[in-house]
């Protein structure tokens, strides 16, 4: 496809989703396939998910949440770990200019504390540069952990009750929705996950109860803007109907 056929369909688009989060998956597996070391599947990994972030600018999606790294990837080998958390350091640095140009918003969620301090004083300087933007709200997920957000979110409540701040009976979906991370967001409309795995791995679980999934079997280092327009396209022609029925079958019962 050419520059001008995908600016094309990019407009023809209707219905985007306003979030749109990614588990970017199957960095390993494809340096592995040319014979590199993983951390050369991560790097590839940053060059793609920088191309997603300037289509999501172009197409004016409201929010973007990418997952680079799960409470349970602590668990890989220290030297992978140690490789991804320099990769985040440098792509922080690499990109400021960049976020800052496009008006990105950027926030990121998870485990803050148990991240390199160096790395904690690059996130923390580039949420404050960028806190006044109005364009694209990029979350990086690291550290982070769905299951543990939902624990920390029922340990604040608990407190916030015991301190005379919110009632127990006052507990809904929306007030328990704000105790969460991504309290700043509007709803999770689509994620997509890459490289052929069908579960989504303790992302969003509270936040992806009605969106749509798309899994493919594309290793993320793989994933072509052409790819990621045909996953919209289907996303633009789905029905989300929350639960309920069609509004036509509601009325002709009536
Ligand atoms: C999955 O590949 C990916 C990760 C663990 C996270 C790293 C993601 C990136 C480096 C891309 C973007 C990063 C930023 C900062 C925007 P995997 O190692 O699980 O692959 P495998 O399943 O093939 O082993």
């Amino acid at each position: 496809m050419t520059q001008i056929e995908s600016e094309k369909n990019l407009s023809t688009i209707q219905n985007l989703p306003k979030h749109l989060g990614i588990i970017m998956d199957g960095n390993g597996r494809w340096a592995m396939l040319r014979g590199k070391r993983r951390i050369f599947g991560h790097e590839t990994g940053v060059l793609k998910a920088r191309e997603l972030v300037e289509t999501c600018v172009r197409l004016r999606i409201e929010a973007l949440t990418l997952y680079a790294f799960s409470a349970e990837n602590w668990s890989r080998p220290a030297k992978e770990v140690n490789g991804l958390m320099k990769l985040f350091e440098k792509t922080i640095e690499k990109y400021t200019g960049l976020l800052i140009d496009n008006r990105v918003r950027f926030k990121q969620v998870g485990k803050r504390t148990l991240l390199p301090k160096i790395l904690q004083r690059k996130l923390e300087q580039m949420e404050a540069i960028t806190s006044q933007n109005e364009g694209l709200k990029l979350t990086l997920a690291i550290g982070y952990g769905a299951q543990q957000d939902i624990i920390g979110a029922v340990k604040h409540i608990i407190d916030d009750i015991n301190q005379g701040k919110i009632e127990k009976d006052a507990i809904d979906e929306s007030l328990f929705s704000n105790y969460l991370s991504f309290n700043h967001l509007p709803k999770l409309d689509l994620v997509i996950r890459t490289s052929g795995e069908t579960r989504l791995s303790n992302f969003m679980l509270w936040e992806a109860a009605y969106s749509e999934i798309h899994f493919t079997e594309t290793l993320w280092p793989n994933f072509e803007e052409q790819e990621f327009i045909e996953i919209l396209e289907n996303y633009s022609k789905s029905e989300r109907r929350y639960g309920s029925i069609k509004k036509e079958v509601e009325l002709k019962k009536a």
